[in-house]
């Protein structure tokens, strides 16, 4: 019988800085977590399906403290419905899928199966870039884990129940006491290989191997039904393992918290004398705090003002879908021309999203009106597949602003209301405040209000959101700054900032 070694007892003591973190992490929807370190820096990808750029890459020096640094795929390429040309890709895209470094030829690697079809390669000599599209493989990975094994030679672990390589093997079948299984990572740990896979969506199990990458396997149950550390939220599951330069592992899944998506939960794990990883629970719980993993070590806030300095959009931002490239530049100020002539924000390009950050955010833009065109629409968002916005309106006489609510979608994701004018008010002097508050608190009745300033100190609200909290849809809300034409393309409107403050900001007046 081949024993897994024993650590040591030192290797369980939790490390001490002083200090706890809370969990989420990060409260921003950021699902389908892949974490891995290189040197003393973590790297964690997530999934964005019909958002590009596609799976944002944020680094952390301390698990915690996280920031976005790029994507690993920098144009979502898989056919016209990606640019919201010849009908829409909502919920498409980007799902579950991995990123890891190859030491032996210094490139990092993004692998994800598109629409079920075939699986996409990205490479880049650097985490932050530039990303490329290596290869197209005809066979989708579905849910891919990649591992670079200690001889370099590269293993996807992937599939749903039935569990593949990639050979392709067949290396395990869930039992039918387990049901289905997928999200698959694929770690090589003091010799033994191991497949991490998910109970959707309420449990985490682990596959172990001590005969080579192709099994046969074992499987242990991590967590089921484990209580979560969010209030009204899921229970923590998916997501990846991951060892700190000192040694010690942690595991982060993310937790169902609809409306605001899916966000991450960190907790340390410890290893049975079986070679099997062990949550830290604390009465039975995933706890709300655990003592830090390393330092801590800040990085940039996740709340502010974002001034559009420079000539490219930071990584925080990915637009609903492809962007016409042509209809919106950065030059200190973010300007946008129309790009689509409808009534219906779905089918608007160039929306421009930005993550609510939780339990309560709100993030307000400045907006120059004054160039817009008869019939054209812009302002800020709650983008999902139920949707309302405050903007301004252009007639070819004057402005008003306006409350817009009751778009909605079918359960296929196509528009089944572009909604329509709720309230407005004739405004003018050609720059506007707007400002949209939510609160992303998992549960029903959470809401978003809808308040604009024409001073930037008096707010006032025009409309009221009750955000949809079914998971289906997948994303959850996110601030959406849009503008679009119904009769005519070239009106501009140019945004000098976008704050986001947390907890929200309201500042009602009567
Ligand atoms: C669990 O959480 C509580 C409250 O947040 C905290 O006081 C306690 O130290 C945590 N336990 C562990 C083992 O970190």
């Amino acid at each position: 019988m081949k024993v897994f070694p024993v650590l040591s007892l030192a290797l369980l003591a939790i490390p001490i800085f002083g200090q706890q973190y809370t969990n989420p992490v990060l409260w921003e929807d950021l699902a389908d977590i892949d974490i891995f370190r290189v040197g003393d820096a973590f790297y964690y990808s997530a999934s964005t399906m019909h958002y590009s750029p596609g799976a944002p890459i944020l680094r952390s020096y301390d698990l915690v403290n996280w920031e976005y640094i790029g994507h690993s795929v920098p144009k979502l390429d898989f056919g016209s419905r990606f640019d919201l040309i010849d009908g829409s890709a909502y919920v498409k895209g980007i799902w579950a899928s991995t990123m890891r470094y190859r030491a032996r030829n210094g490139l990092y690697y993004w692998i994800g199966c598109i629409q079920g079809r075939s699986t996409f390669v990205f490479t880049a000599p650097s985490i932050t870039g530039p990303w490329e599209k290596s290869s197209v493989i005809s066979t989708c990975y579905y849910d891919a884990g990649l591992l670079v094994d200690d001889d370099d030679t590269m293993y996807v672990a992937y599939g749903q129940t039935t569990i593949s390589s990639v050979e392709t093997k067949s290396v395990f079948t869930s039992p039918s006491s387990i049901g289905t299984l997928e999200g698959s990572r694929m770690y090589k740990i003091k010799g033994a290989h191991y497949i991490f896979v998910t109970r959707p969506a309420n449990g985490q199990y682990v596959l172990r191997s001590t005969n080579g990458p192709f099994g046969p396997y074992t499987i242990k149950q991590v967590l089921l039904n484990v209580p979560t550390p969010i209030s009204g939220g899921g229970v923590p599951h998916q997501g990846g393992l991951v060892e700190t330069q000192k040694g010690f592992w942690y595991y982060m899944a993310f937790v169902d918290s609809y409306p605001g998506g899916r966000v991450p939960v960190l907790a340390p794990i410890t290893w049975g004398s079986d070679g099997f990883p062990i949550l830290t629970t604390v009465k039975g719980s995933w706890n709300a705090s655990y003592d830090f993993p390393l330092p801590p070590r800040p990085t940039k806030a996740h709340t502010g003002i974002e001034t559009f300095s420079g000539t490219s959009l930071g990584p925080e931002w990915e637009w609903n879908h492809n962007p016409d490239t042509s209809k919106f530049t950065v030059n200190n100020g973010l300007t946008l021309s129309t790009a689509t002539i409808t009534s219906d924000l779905y089918k608007a390009r160039n929306t421009l999203t930005h993550r609510i950050l939780g339990p309560t955010s709100s993030g307000t833009i400045v907006m120059d009106y004054s160039q817009m065109k008869d019939g054209d629409r812009a302002g800020l968002a709650l983008l999902r597949d139920s949707s309302a916005w405050i903007g301004i309106i252009a007639t070819s006489t004057a402005f008003r602003i306006s409350f817009f609510s009751k778009l909605t979608m079918t359960s296929t994701w196509s528009t089944s209301n572009p909604g329509g004018e709720i309230t407005s008010a004739p405004i003018e002097g050609g720059k506007v405040w707007l400002r949209v508050y939510a609160d992303i608190r998992p549960g029903t009745g959470r809401k978003g209000e809808f308040y604009y300033s024409v001073d930037g100190e008096e707010f006032k609200m025009l409309g009221m959101l009750v955000l949809n909290s079914d998971w289906r849809f997948f994303m959850g809300y996110r601030f959406a700054v849009f503008n679009y034409a119904t009769k005519g393309l070239g009106g501009v409107v140019r945004m000098s900032e976008f704050g986001v403050d947390a907890p929200g900001l309201k500042t009602t007046v009567a």
